[in-house]
């Protein structure tokens, strides 16, 4: 694997770092992580809370030297999902799974969240691929605490460890990915772990968009583009494709 990796105790956001070294001229592949965000970000406009030493915060920059078409950035956050719930379980066996879109979840609750977003140097695209992981914070902020949790209770040392395994193993990941995205056996076998790893499949759930009804029926599976189909309760089938339908599990 050939990508830098780079250490910041403190920073503002890790996707903010990357992007402004690819804007720079930077077009180094390579991994960002930090111990703090002063200004996490999250999906739609959202911060993403980053409290010291208590979490994994990293990027990914792929620098896109063949300047080739950027699709959308779906697929890459459903790798990213599959690659993190892999590291989890093996690193710290706790029984992590995915619920559709893509965020990783322990016990029911969030853990690990995915941005990845692109960027410009003159007019080429990168990717900036940013994963946060809640490894054992506690005193998460009013708003989330319904949702957002931890991976677990570890000592420092144990931290340490997880910390530089699972970011080893999804950098690892993300790099096979940058070269074998259009690979057609690559792309079955991610879809593969994607549809062992998810929460949804068989589970009651409901959904909407904001300006829609809540509806509900039972996850069928998941799709080839990554869609997951849901059963109404009349017996229409309804494909959802975009992340911007929120999803609640039910039972
Ligand atoms: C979400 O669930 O809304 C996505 C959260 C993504 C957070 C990560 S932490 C590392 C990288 N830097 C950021 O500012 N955001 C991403």
């Amino acid at each position: 694997m050939n990508y830098i990796c780079e250490h910041f105790s403190s920073i503002d956001s890790t996707n903010e770092e990357a992007k402004r070294r690819y804007a720079g001229g930077d077009i180094r592949e390579q991994l960002l992580s930090a111990d703090f965000q002063s200004a996490g970000k999250g999906r739609n406009g959202r911060s993403f809370y980053s409290p010291e030493n208590t979490g994994i915060y990293f990027s990914y920059l792929y620098p896109n030297p063949e300047n080739e078409p950027i699709g959308n950035l779906i697929f890459v956050t459903t790798v990213a999902a599959v690659l993190v719930c892999d590291a989890i379980r093996k690193v710290t066996k706790a029984d992590a799974g995915i619920k559709w879109v893509n965020d990783v979840y322990v016990n029911d609750k969030k853990v690990c969240g995915i941005l990845a977003e692109v960027a410009y140097q003159d007019s080429v695209p990168g990717i900036i691929v940013g994963i946060g992981i809640n490894l054992s914070t506690t005193d998460f902020p009013e708003e989330i605490q319904g949702i957002a949790s931890s991976v677990g209770t570890f000592t420092d040392e144990e931290l340490r460890k997880i910390k530089k395994e699972i970011i080893g193993s999804v950098g690892d990941g993300l790099w096979q990915f940058f070269r074998n995205s259009g690979n057609a056996a690559y792309k079955e076998c991610i879809l593969s772990s994607y549809r062992e790893m998810s929460l949804v499949i068989g589970r009651e759930v409901s959904f909407g968009t904001e300006n829609e009804t809540e509806m509900t029926g039972i996850a069928t599976g998941i799709e080839e583009d990554g869609s997951l189909s849901v059963k109404l309760q009349n017996g229409e089938i309804r494909t959802l494709n975009s992340g911007e339908i929120h999803l609640k599990l039910l039972r």
